[in-house]
């Protein structure tokens, strides 16, 4: 048989999103019905969880219903368990920062959800801290696993665009008010002193989407702005929306591409997909989403002229050809997951420490910086 190496698991903030449904379930829960991840070495590393929250109600509900039955409303005793190597973090961003420093100060491994921390400070210092600690620290970048932008990732590297001018994204739904529908996301999310705001929220991805995909991000210039500046709580009462809900920016990316994101939960979608970019270069153009990607090549390029006195005869989105899978795209939490239990265990390679957090942290903070200065602002390194 097997052997089974046990690894401890400290999963705070299972009972938000995040935490329960793609962290907990189709991660953690999942990997255990595989039978574990599989190490070089043959034995299958297994997940011991321990639940950690601050509603014991809920946190026996979760537990109890996938069968658990390790849990505790006592995050520094459950620190403190020499059998836990690991602290996961997927609680609210406002309470993050201070959880992940009692683990460091632990001495636990760190596995998080972005944004690592709410001020580009408190990110730097983290990551220092974690590496003088001399644990292994790991931030959630679950977009780069996206089988949409997988492809995307496939023909950037296969050079199918040529030279790559620009990037548009599109992101964004209609998040209701919460009056007369409920609003599908949580208030705190547009409440600034509880760590809300489409920035804050966004701009990390789209940082790690455009550094590892294309190129690092060397300037940023955004539009900031509140559409909707009244919403509904949970509890049904009124509250005034202070945190950003829609953030128009241009990024300047090394070798000259312009990447320009648009994020709103105050736009309806009329697209294929919730986010989607396109990408243009002088050899093909790409419209990467979720989970597909279409591209059209220089050769396969129609030539339209503007005339506006005739209806188009063209149907321009006909005009692209899909990009096959060619492979099995696993959930992307539970794929960076797999990656990040190799690198505590078996020293695998991983990339997106807290370093990469806080590189995300960072245009967040100076794209909140451009907007409210008026003006484009420069990325500088970040030091060590
Ligand atoms: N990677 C992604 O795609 C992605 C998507 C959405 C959210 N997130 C991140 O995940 C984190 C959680 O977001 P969510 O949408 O799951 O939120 P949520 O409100 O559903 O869950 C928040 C969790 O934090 C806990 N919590 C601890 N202290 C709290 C406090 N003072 N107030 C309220 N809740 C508190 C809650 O009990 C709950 O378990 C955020 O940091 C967010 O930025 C990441």
């Amino acid at each position: 048989m097997t052997a089974r190496v046990p690894i401890g698991i400290v999963m705070n903030g299972v009972t938000g999103r995040m935490g329960y449904r793609q962290h907990l379930v189709r991660s953690l829960l999942a990997i255990r019905e595989q039978g574990g991840v599989p190490l070089r070495d043959g034995s299958r590393l297994w997940p011991e969880l321990v639940l950690v929250g601050r509603n014991e109600a809920k946190l026996r509900d979760v537990a109890a219903r996938h069968g658990l039955t390790d849990w505790t409303t006592d995050l520094d005793a459950a620190l403190a368990r020499p059998d836990v190597s690991i602290y996961f973090d997927a609680q609210v961003t406002s309470e993050r920062e201070k959880a992940l420093r009692l683990a460091v100060a632990a001495g636990k491994h760190i596995y998080t959800e972005k944004p690592t921390a709410t001020t580009l400070h408190g990110a730097v210092e983290l990551a220092r801290a974690a590496d003088a600690a001399g644990i292994r620290h790991g931030v959630v970048q679950d977009k780069l696993f996206l089988p949409g932008l997988r492809k995307l990732d496939r023909l950037v590297r296969g050079g199918f665009f040529g030279r790559i001018l620009s990037v548009r994204g599109e992101f964004g739904y209609w998040v209701f008010e919460g009056d007369w529908q409920e609003a599908q996301r949580p208030s705190w999310n547009y409440r600034a002193a509880d760590g809300g705001g489409i920035v804050v929220d966004m701009f990390p991805h789209w940082h790690y989407v455009l550094e590892q995909i294309f190129s690092p991000v060397r300037a940023v210039t955004a539009h900031v702005t509140t559409h909707i500046p009244r919403r509904w709580a949970e509890d049904g009462q009124p509250y005034e929306a202070t945190a950003d809900d829609a953030a128009y920016g241009i990024f300047e990316l090394d070798g000259g591409v312009v990447a320009q994101i648009n994020s709103s939960w105050a736009v309806r979608v009329n697209r294929d997909e919730l986010v989607e970019f396109q990408v243009d270069g002088t050899e093909g153009s790409a419209v990467a989403g979720l989970r597909r990607c279409r591209v059209q090549h220089r050769a396969t390029t129609p030539k339209p002229v503007w005339n506006p006195d005739l209806p188009s005869t063209d149907d321009f989105r006909a005009q692209w050809q899909e990009v096959p899978d060619n492979e099995v795209f696993d959930n992307g939490f539970k794929a960076q997951w797999e990656m990040f239990l190799r690198h505590v265990a078996e020293d695998a390679p991983y990339t997106w420490d807290l370093w990469a957090g806080a590189r995300g942290v960072q245009l967040a903070e100076l794209g909140l910086q451009s907007a409210r200065e008026g003006r484009r602002v420069e990325v500088t390194e970040l030091r060590s």
